[in-house]
């Protein structure tokens, strides 16, 4: 873990014109590495270098998995499905939730027992959503705090059983975690999605000819993977996140004259719901040079300030833009009119309870909010001044400390962000390219 530093803001952001790369996809590096453990050969990955994917890392390595690191590039050693070795008796899977479910299902197809444990946000977030599945195909769960929070221990089985599973969580996490098993169960497995979640694990399998078929109905997918099907080790480049471009877009709206090019962006249609609400609320951003690579659709994106007027977001987009709330909280808050979130109840449930976390923030610096369990509206208010010094705690939540930091950047207003290192969880480089555009802020140890 990083240690703990907070970051002071105390003056307005200039004016800004710049091209800049991102740090790379937390979710497809994930599942890179997931995936490549479970392959025969030799795969390289150039992805996301974070704490988050280093817990995947780690663990797998703690599960028997060759990892070297060469340049930039991380080489995983698969010896195909079933490999896994249990040489502790604990995996740390620190303040990833992703690391901690995807090892619930790939773990559930292997006949030994093995703890499972996480940092204090992790240790409270809900693990129940997947065990149900997995306690279907025979898997247990010997020991639980509170019977689904880490840490626990879990027994997987050699006899999973494949049958239907319908999912009723708006989760890309509990789909994959399935999956993962569905590796190891003879048979085919299926998953019945009502929702609209990141599909980064189908388009991987399918690009490993992985024998996963997807069928719509109406509104409903199913996905089939048929288990014990070798796949071969691959090489893939993880473009930019567009959970880490939507700060940088969202801050670049909030000036008055400034531009931005990200490069490389992932733009797969079930992370961009962010830029469909930010357009919908008149911001023009722009999409250009896409291309797809390795299964995935990428682009380069331009945006421009503007001022934006506040709409209401049905709930059916929430799943498509789930990480990328805080930020849109932000640029409600300055903007005209009033924003309504609805369905939103799943963001109670991240690293912290985003809803209340947000909430305090912007009722301290004098923006009105009101909320229920799953709704959120905020009166926005561009003509904000704030002169008070003021103090946001982050509560180990790395998008709400990231947030916080665009909205002192644009109001210039003395505000420090106490544990400003969570978000090297997702988003090391963050500071570094804020320093790019010019952000003065102090860091206090
Ligand atoms: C993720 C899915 C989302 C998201 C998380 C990453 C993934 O979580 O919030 O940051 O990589 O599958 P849920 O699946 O719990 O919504």
């Amino acid at each position: 873990m990083s240690k703990k530093f907070s970051i002071i803001v105390k003056k307005k952001l200039k004016d800004f014109n710049q091209t800049l790369s991102v740090d790379k996809d937390k979710s497809i590096t994930h599942r890179a590495f997931f995936l490549a453990s479970q392959c025969q050969g030799i795969s390289s990955i150039d992805g996301l270098e974070s704490e988050d994917t280093f817990e995947t890392i780690n663990c797998l390595r703690n599960l028997g998995v060759r990892i070297l690191k060469k340049k930039n590039k991380y080489f995983v050693f698969g010896n195909g499905i079933g490999s896994l070795r249990k040489f502790k008796n604990t995996i740390y899977c620190g303040n990833s939730g992703t690391t901690a479910r995807f090892f619930l299902g790939l773990l559930s197809t292997y006949q030994f027992s093995i703890k499972i444990t996480g940092d204090a946000s992790l240790s409270k977030r809900p693990m129940g959503r997947v065990i149900k599945y997995i306690n279907k195909i025979g898997a247990e769960i010997v020991e639980a705090k509170n019977k689904f929070n880490l840490p626990l221990v879990i027994q997987g089985t050699n006899y999973p059983l494949a049958q239907q599973h319908i999912l009723d969580v708006p989760s890309a996490q509990v789909k994959t975690a399935i999956l993962l098993s569905a590796l190891g169960t003879l048979g085919t497995t299926e998953i019945v999605e009502n929702f609209d979640t990141r599909d980064h694990t189908e388009i991987l399998l399918k690009y490993l000819g992985a024998p996963i078929g997807i069928k719509k109905i109406g509104n409903k997918k199913i996905i089939s993977l048929k288990g014990h099907h070798e796949m071969q080790s691959f090489d893939i480049n993880v473009p930019s996140d567009p959970s880490n471009a939507c700060f940088f877009i969202v801050q670049t709206l909030c000036m008055q004259k400034s531009k931005i090019k990200l490069k490389n962006v992932c733009i797969n249609y079930f992370r961009t719901g962010f830029i469909d609400i930010l357009n919908k609320m008149g911001a023009k951003i722009k999409i250009f040079n896409k291309r797809k690579i390795q299964g995935e659709y990428v682009a380069d994106i331009l945006v421009k300030s503007k001022k934006l007027k506040n709409i209401s977001v049905p709930k059916s987009i929430i799943p498509r833009t789930i990480d990328e709330l805080p930020v849109l909280f932000i640029i409600c808050a300055l903007s005209k009119g009033k924003a309504k979130f609805n369905g939103i109840a799943e963001l109670r449930i991240k690293e912290s309870d985003r809803i209340a976390a947000m909430e305090k923030g912007l009722n301290v610096i004098g923006i009105k909010t009101k909320s229920t369990r799953d709704t959120l509206t905020i009166y926005g208010n561009p003509k904000i001044k704030f002169q008070k010094k003021i103090s946001v705690s982050t509560n180990l939540d790395h998008r709400i400390a990231m947030s916080f930091f665009i909205l002192g950047q644009v109001l210039g207003n003395y505000m420090t962000i106490k544990g400003f290192e969570s978000v090297n969880s997702s988003f090391p480089n963050f500071l570094k390219l804020q320093k790019k555009l010019g952000a003065k802020y102090e860091i206090k140890k």
